[in-house]
């Protein structure tokens, strides 16, 4: 009998369909010829145990993890890295040797995003506005911690969960979301990481006078990709980053843990993503 031996890989979620990570690995694999699948697997919420043992048993390197299974693979995973520690939630899973290793890649996707788009930009030079706290949040703000980025200012509308993160993390103000137009002055970065301004979602009302003109504002919306509030912005002169990015290059470190590559973001990719 002939072992095969095409690595392979999956995100797991339900409903998975919409996923673009099909696309991204995919893209990557033929470019980079290697002898490898990645599929999308739709698993309800009851079949998760089961399907996880599958995986590990017909020898997957690893998979992404979308909605609803977020929480459960955090809590079932043999090991957890630092970055699924600090953001308390796992997108990825390496499995090596029967145990299923998560991690998460947000950060490397968030902060790589802004330094491919804006190599110029420096964390360090002041505060940075977050508008959410929910999960890609958390991510964010571990992102531009680890940067250096003096001053965290957090605004959510129930700011009790903007609280909890002031716990977690260390330099963070939590700041009233009826008051965040006033919290931009002398900020050096504006992250709009709530699902506002997304197609068929709430526009985000932002009053931008106080906002440097030398900021860079980056929505990690990226369904419009020029979200009302990065045309705003461009219109008033701040450098902006788009939302794809992020996904583009968090996808990057996933790839390299399970096919031995880290690949490239390249032009076609991204026209290919967004099309
Ligand atoms: P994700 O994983 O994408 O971060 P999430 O954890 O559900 O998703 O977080 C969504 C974020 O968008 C939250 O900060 C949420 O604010 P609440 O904590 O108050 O729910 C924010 N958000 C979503 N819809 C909003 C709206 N209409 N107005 C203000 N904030 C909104």
């Amino acid at each position: 009998m002939t072992q095969n031996t095409k690595a392979k890989a999956a995100v797991i979620g339900q409903p998975v369909g919409h996923s673009k990570s099909p696309l991204i690995h995919n893209y990557w694999i033929e470019k980079h010829g290697i002898d490898a699948s990645y599929e999308a697997i739709d698993i309800a919420p009851e079949n998760l145990e089961k399907e996880l043992i599958r995986l590990v048993d017909e020898g997957y390197a690893g998979f992404n993890v979308t909605r609803p299974h977020k929480e459960k693979v955090f809590a079932v995973c043999d090991s957890l890295d630092e970055l699924a520690q600090a953001v308390g939630a796992v997108n990825t899973v390496t499995i090596k040797n029967g145990k299923m290793n998560g991690t998460n890649t947000d950060v490397f996707g968030f902060t790589e995003n802004i330094k491919a788009t804006r190599p110029a930009f420096d964390f360090k030079a002041g505060p940075a506005v977050v508008l959410g706290a929910g999960g890609a949040a958390r991510a964010v703000i571990y992102a531009l911690l680890k940067e250096g980025v003096p001053e965290v200012r957090v605004v959510n509308r129930t700011k009790n969960k903007a609280q909890t993160l002031a716990r977690d993390f260390k330099r963070l103000r939590v700041h009233d979301w009826e008051k965040r137009s006033e919290v931009f002055a002398e900020s050096n970065l504006l992250v709009n990481t709530t699902s506002m301004g997304q197609s068929g979602q709430p526009k985000l009302e932002l009053d931008l006078t106080a906002l440097p003109k030398n900021a860079v504002v980056n929505d990690i919306v990226y369904a419009p990709l020029m979200t009302d509030l990065l045309r705003d912005c461009e219109d008033r002169g701040n450098q902006i980053v788009t939302g794809i990015g992020m996904l583009l290059h968090q996808a990057r470190p996933a790839f390299e843990a399970w096919f031995g590559v880290l690949p490239d973001v390249d032009a076609e990719l991204e026209k290919r993503v967004l099309a």
